[in-house]
């Protein structure tokens, strides 16, 4: 099958993006999840896999934050919302997204590392792609006030910098 991948800003490409949402994290699904009840901030960008008819086949969500990592700042490249339709799985989509998200962020220069977060199901595939374990702790914002934010594992994708351990605050929802 042909495709075509597109990178887009976040908020207008939702529409887009919804029924992959519905068809792969239906709420039932989410209520389910490690991170059930937790809000997530919205992508501002999405890389968007299509097939030939315009439908989303796999989706990563882009986020550009300015984080404090051990008293310092920095900036987080972060992707989340990675996930691809049932019925075309195993052919390299996830792959591929994670690299275009990853090459956008070096292109913008907007990123001294990526954070992502993920459940233990999915960690050899991410440790098979060059992520590593973030063995430190996570704090974000909630609706509540500030928490530990540890429903999910972090994994970093280094750029310039290759934090491994501390404290980070994503100074905002998580993602
Ligand atoms: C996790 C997920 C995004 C992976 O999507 P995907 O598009 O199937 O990912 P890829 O095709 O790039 O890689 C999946 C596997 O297929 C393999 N693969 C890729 N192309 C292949 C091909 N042509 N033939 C056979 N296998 C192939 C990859 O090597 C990989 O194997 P590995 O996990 O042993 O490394 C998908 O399973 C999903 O949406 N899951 C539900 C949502 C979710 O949990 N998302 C992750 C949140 S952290």
């Amino acid at each position: 099958m042909s495709i075509e991948i597109e990178i887009l800003n976040g908020d207008a490409s939702w529409k887009l993006a919804e029924p992959l949402f519905d068809a792969v994290w239906p709420p039932h699904v989410v209520k389910a999840s490690p991170w059930a009840g937790i809000v997530f901030a919205n992508p501002d960008l999405r890389v968007l896999v299509q097939d030939t008819s315009g439908d989303v086949v796999c989706h990563g969500g882009v986020y550009q934050r300015a984080i404090t990592c051990n008293g310092r700042r920095m900036r987080a490249g972060g992707i989340g919302g990675v996930l691809t339709r049932a019925d075309t799985r195993r052919r390299g989509y996830a792959t591929l997204a994670l690299e275009a998200a990853i090459r956008t962020l070096k292109d913008e220069g907007s990123a001294d590392f990526a954070l992502l977060f993920c459940a233990p199901d999915k960690v050899p595939f991410y440790t098979a792609r060059d992520w590593k374990r973030f063995d430190g702790e996570i704090y974000v914002e909630q609706p509540s006030g500030r928490i530990r934010f540890d429903a999910i594992a972090p994994y970093v994708h280094d750029i310039r910098r290759a934090p491994r351990q501390g404290a980070m605050d994503l100074c905002g929802l998580p993602w």
